[in-house]
């Protein structure tokens, strides 16, 4: 391993430059050149190709966002887009490559291996924590931070004025972010993609809920097969006139802002981890962290597999919601 390529691809999320500076000194450490790809896969594919040194990840581990910028690669998905990027590879002598993204970014790799025999291992770096075989993905410990931050403001204005609040949080596929949000910010409830919505058993737990309690909020992800917030609402509404209710989109914030310390320390460790494992000759894998140790996940089942959702934790925040 003489020389290796690092890239972040797929939605920003907080603790990428954290990964990416710890990629980038494990590579000087271990005497390695090291290359960064800048726009993600359509880097690869226009040769942005950027020399990285110590210096140029200098100052960026507390930094949102990715210093080498990201995209979803349109062209990448064609096999010619894919062979002009091996190409390119070719041509800066590149052995070994650290694929920091989500399950886009990793669905990519693997049809890459197809036509590439240079290595690659991943990093999953995705807010939404949709991937098997990690307990949390870099930038989600930030995320649901910053959901909770964000509730409990909502919640002086719902307390204020008795309101019922419909906070949409992201994850399109996944609820992962609403049900830890949730449980953090003492949500009533949860709507999330993985579990049928029943939207009248929703009103049915408005109505029969305390009396005397002044504001409620439910998180909806984003993804939720009955509708976004807006939608949902909207029906609760119909059913109960009498509710104050309102609905707030929190969006992009949840994707930005400095990382908190955990998502630092994890990004540290998988952007090391992920150095070594291409050391050791291992490729086609997404670096985690299962239990507080480090994980080998194959891409296949990284993406292919649905992260199990915690039963006990929607049954906790049901009870804790009383
Ligand atoms: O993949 C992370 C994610 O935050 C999803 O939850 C969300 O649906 C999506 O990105 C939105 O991404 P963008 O605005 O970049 O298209």
């Amino acid at each position: 391993m003489k020389k290796i390529a690092v890239f972040t691809s797929g939605g920003d999320s907080p603790g990428m430059n954290a990964c990416l500076r710890a990629v980038v000194r494990t590579a000087i450490y271990n005497k390695i050149e090291i290359i960064g790809i800048r726009h993600g896969y359509d880097g690869m594919i226009n040769d942005d190709f950027v020399d990285m040194n110590a210096e140029s990840v200098s100052g960026i581990i507390h930094r949102g966002g990715t210093i080498l910028k990201t995209a979803r690669s349109k062209e990448f998905l064609t096999l010619e887009g894919r062979q002009k990027a091996l190409a390119n590879l070719q041509k800066h002598n590149i052995d070994g490559i650290v694929a920091i993204g989500g399950d886009g970014t990793f669905k990519g790799a693997l049809e890459f291996s197809q036509i590439s025999n240079i290595p690659m291992v991943g990093c999953p770096g995705t807010i939404d924590n949709d991937l098997a075989g990690t307990d949390f993905t870099i930038g989600y410990d930030t995320a649901i931070n910053t959901v909770v931050e964000a509730v409990d403001k909502i919640r002086d204005t719902a307390e204020s004025h008795d309101r019922l609040f419909f906070v949409e949080v992201m994850g399109r596929d996944a609820g992962l972010i609403a049900l830890r949000a949730g449980i953090g910010a003492g949500a009533e409830s949860i709507i999330i993609p993985e579990t049928k919505t029943d939207v009248e058993d929703l009103i049915k737990r408005l109505e029969g809920g305390r009396k005397n309690k002044s504001s409620k909020i439910i998180i909806v992800a984003e993804g939720d097969e009955a509708g976004g917030a807006f939608t949902i609402a909207e029906q609760v509404k119909k059913r109960l006139p009498d509710y104050d209710t309102r609905v707030t989109i929190l969006g992009h914030i949840q994707r930005g802002g400095n990382p908190s310390t955990m998502d630092r320390v994890n990004s540290s460790r998988m952007g090391f981890a992920a150095v070594e494992a291409l050391i050791q000759n291992k490729t086609n894998v997404m670096i985690g962290i299962l239990n507080d140790k480090i994980s080998y996940t194959p891409f296949e089942n990284a993406v292919k597999e649905k992260k199990e959702l915690d039963k006990d934790l929607m049954r906790m925040l049901t009870i804790l919601s009383l």
